[in-house]
């Protein structure tokens, strides 16, 4: 029989792909634990209620302009969420709230990045907790913004990049999860606007689990004096297709099924990055000239100047004869799980990264922003089960650093460690593991709030 706690939550995503993934995936773990979900929702990305019969919507009208919603200056979107979803947050808040009808709502849980939120739950007398959806590892370098500042680091000097930052090793200056934006002033007012509204939370949930963020998670549990729940990897704690915003090209699966175990790189630079037209074909030739079979990803629109495919030379797809599949949008994580994929080229986004290594493929990281830096100076010198591609985008290097990833010697050790790590990722969700436990304590703590 379902059992339900008589209570409900109220989630509220960022609406961006790689912060709806991880809200909706915690959505489904709190619904299997037994509480009522209602996710409020913006109109932008917004997702179809149908395909989750198990939620209730509310959608919110945050009127973005045409322009305001297809900005490419990711800070300048999140600071005007933070704007304009105020008001038809608070009134859509304030009506669940006073719905006698409804369970009883226990806590409201934000994506940390709208801290706005902290103010109104407050106004109306709602504990609120956070789901950070990125790393521990680079939280701990977000909470050293002021620090970082006071000491000189900001704003970063083209000349100083390889220095190492020796409050934070083992992150170079050039590491710093910095984002280009027209208002430097921005970057750290969001930054500092999610940790102290984290700060003063009613707890923090985290997509990650001890042994990976063992260290950052002991730093933020001294630092911060709110409980924090590493209860992840959150897909791999109940199986449920990831909500995408664009469409899964299932094509690739047979293309994948055809390759030799463990021969293909598969190239994805997430929802959001973009990258130069001349990085886009020192790209394709390096993939070509490593004579690896490859899958990747171009989403449209995210080559500067060009829809999709382009600027390739006339000829180049004929060319691969088959050697090299490319989509607009693959299923990842069964991509990542597919047997032939050999190593997976990717920007560290903290999804990405966190399903790599709940697959066992190594990575070779090509960090873009923010939080991808740090999360690449991890997996490449902390957890070592990746090469960090950081000699320009050149074919030649290209080539090199796919040998060194799925042919020589290195790339065979950082396969030992990344599948040690997956075994790792296995065991907290298991009965006694961390996030198992984690669970049970997040549970527990949520229905001690007192509204
Ligand atoms: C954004 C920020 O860029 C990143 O810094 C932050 O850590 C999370 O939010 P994004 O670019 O969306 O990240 O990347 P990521 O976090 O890796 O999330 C992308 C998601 O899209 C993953 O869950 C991935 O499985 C999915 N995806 C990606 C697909 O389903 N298909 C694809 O073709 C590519």
């Amino acid at each position: 029989m379902d059992q339900r706690k008589g209570r409900r939550l109220v989630l509220f995503p960022l609406p961006l792909q790689g912060h709806i993934t991880p809200m909706l995936q915690l959505a489904n773990i709190l619904h299997s634990e037994g509480f009522s979900i209602t996710i409020i929702h913006t109109y932008f990305n917004s997702r179809n209620p149908s395909n989750y019969p198990h939620f209730t919507f509310h959608f919110i009208q945050e009127s973005l302009s045409e322009s305001e919603a297809s900005t490419t200056d990711l800070l300048a979107l999140v600071a005007l969420l933070n704007t304009k979803c105020l008001g038809p947050f608070r009134d859509c808040l304030a009506r669940l709230l006073s719905d006698v009808v409804e369970e009883p709502i226990a806590c409201l849980i934000s994506d940390a990045i709208l801290p706005f939120t902290q103010a109104v739950a407050e106004d109306l007398k709602l504990p609120r907790m956070v789901l950070r959806t990125g790393g521990a590892s680079s939280f701990v370098v977000f909470a050293a913004f002021p620090l970082l500042r006071d000491r000189g680091y900001f704003p970063i000097q083209d000349s100083r990049l390889e220095e190492s930052v020796t409050e934070l090793p083992p992150l170079k200056i050039k590491d710093l999860p910095v984002i280009k934006t027209r208002d430097p002033e921005a970057l750290y007012r969001v930054v500092n606007g999610m940790v102290d509204g984290a700060k003063v939370s009613s707890g923090i949930i985290w997509n990650t689990f001890e042994s990976l963020e063992e260290s950052a998670l002991a730093t933020l549990g001294q630092q911060f004096s709110v409980p924090i729940f590493p209860i992840g990897p959150f897909h791999k704690c109940i199986p449920a297709s990831s909500p995408s915003l664009l469409t899964q090209d299932q094509s690739c699966i047979c293309w994948l099924d055809k390759q030799a175990p463990k021969s293909v790189i598969y190239v994805s630079f997430g929802s959001i990055a973009a990258i130069s037209g001349t990085d886009f074909l020192e790209i394709a030739w390096g993939l070509t000239n490593s004579k690896q079979p490859f899958l990747w990803v171009v989403r449209p629109g995210s080559t500067h100047g060009s829809e999709w495919l382009e600027p390739l030379p006339r000829g180049f797809l004929e060319m691969l004869d088959g050697r090299g599949h490319i989509v607009k949008w693959a299923p990842q994580q069964e991509v990542l799980a597919h047997p032939a994929v050999g190593a997976f080229w990717t920007h560290n986004g903290w999804n990405s990264t966190l399903e790599s290594v709940c697959e066992g493929v190594p990575m070779i990281c090509m960090p873009c922003f923010t939080d991808q830096k740090v999360n690449a100076r991890y997996v490449s010198d902390v957890w070592k089960v990746g090469v960090l591609l950081e000699n320009g985008l050149r074919r030649e290097e290209i080539e090199r650093i796919i040998r060194r990833a799925m042919a020589e010697k290195e790339g065979e050790e950082i396969r030992g460690r990344i599948l040690c790590l997956k075994e790792k990722a296995n065991h907290c969700l298991k009965q006694g593991g961390s996030s198992y436990e984690g669970i049970h304590n997040l549970v527990t703590h949520i229905l001690s709030l007192e509204a």
